[in-house]
């Protein structure tokens, strides 16, 4: 399986006077099973390129090829199933939903070959919430939820918009270390996003968006174990 190749990716949202280019050409690839963190300023177009990268939204131009395939070809149809089979996503702000317990919004995720859902909250520290709704737990806790959804179906694209935004040092810590376990035992390529330069360090690849536009790629020969990163 190849991994993902991006060329002269755009999108702009609006139009006329209020058009905002999101991201205004950009290129990239990244090998199957790699650790990708991409930094960059609020507004830069982290979130609108992993959008694109999940078939969550569409592009303006450009080409997004994600284990062989060009994303930005695809039906409507073809992305609810490259949603459903190929991706886990971790949102920014969680997206939970608020009528089901934590269970519930992880079992929901489940397809063939999934964790069980009890599994995937062990795996983030919450099998005392499992029965706990949204509403009732922490930012933090939620945000773990969320990672446990996307985890469950072992997909082989996780794509995470600042997974640890919403968490203290010690289980931001964890849950990268999570995430980097995901990538060693069964080669899911990960893609963070943040604005927190110290994720960099655990990553083989470093993205730098500026201005909707690549500022620098960086690679990684020697990244760091999540547990020895200062935060
Ligand atoms: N739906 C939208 N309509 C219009 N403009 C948008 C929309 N979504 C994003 N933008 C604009 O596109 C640019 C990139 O936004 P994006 O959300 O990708 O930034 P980001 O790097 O994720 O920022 P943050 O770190 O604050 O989450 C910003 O200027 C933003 O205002
Ligand atoms: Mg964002």
């Amino acid at each position: 399986m190849e991994g993902i190749v991006v060329r002269d990716l755009k999108k702009t949202y609006g139009s006329g006077e209020r058009l905002v280019k999101a991201l205004d050409g950009v290129s990239f690839e990244i090998a199957q099973g790699e650790f990708t963190v991409i930094l960059g300023p609020s507004g830069s177009g982290k979130s609108t390129l992993l959008n694109l990268l999940g078939g969550m939204d569409r592009a303006t131009d450009g080409t997004a090829e994600v284990f062989g395939k060009d994303v930005t070809k695809y039906t409507s149809r073809q992305l609810v199933d490259y949603r459903r089979r190929d991706i886990g996503f971790v949102f920014q702000f969680y997206n939970l939903m608020p009528n089901l317990t934590a269970r519930e919004n992880v079992a929901i995720a489940r397809c063939e070959g999934s964790m069980d859902e009890l599994a995937a909250l062990k795996e983030v520290g919450l099998s005392e919430r499992a029965n706990n709704f949204p509403s009732q737990l922490s930012g933090g806790e939620q945000q773990r939820v969320s990672i446990a959804r996307a985890i469950v179906k072992k997909p082989p694209l996780l794509l995470c918009d600042e997974p640890t935004g919403a968490l203290d040092s010690k289980t931001g810590r964890r849950i990268l270390a999570l995430l980097k376990n995901l990538q060693n035992e069964i080669g899911t390529t990960v893609v963070i996003v943040t604005h927190n330069a110290k994720l960099a360090q655990v990553a083989d690849k470093v993205i730098l968006l500026s201005d909707g536009k690549i500022a620098d790629i960086q690679t990684n020969p020697t990244p760091a174990e999540a547990g020895d990163i200062e935060w």
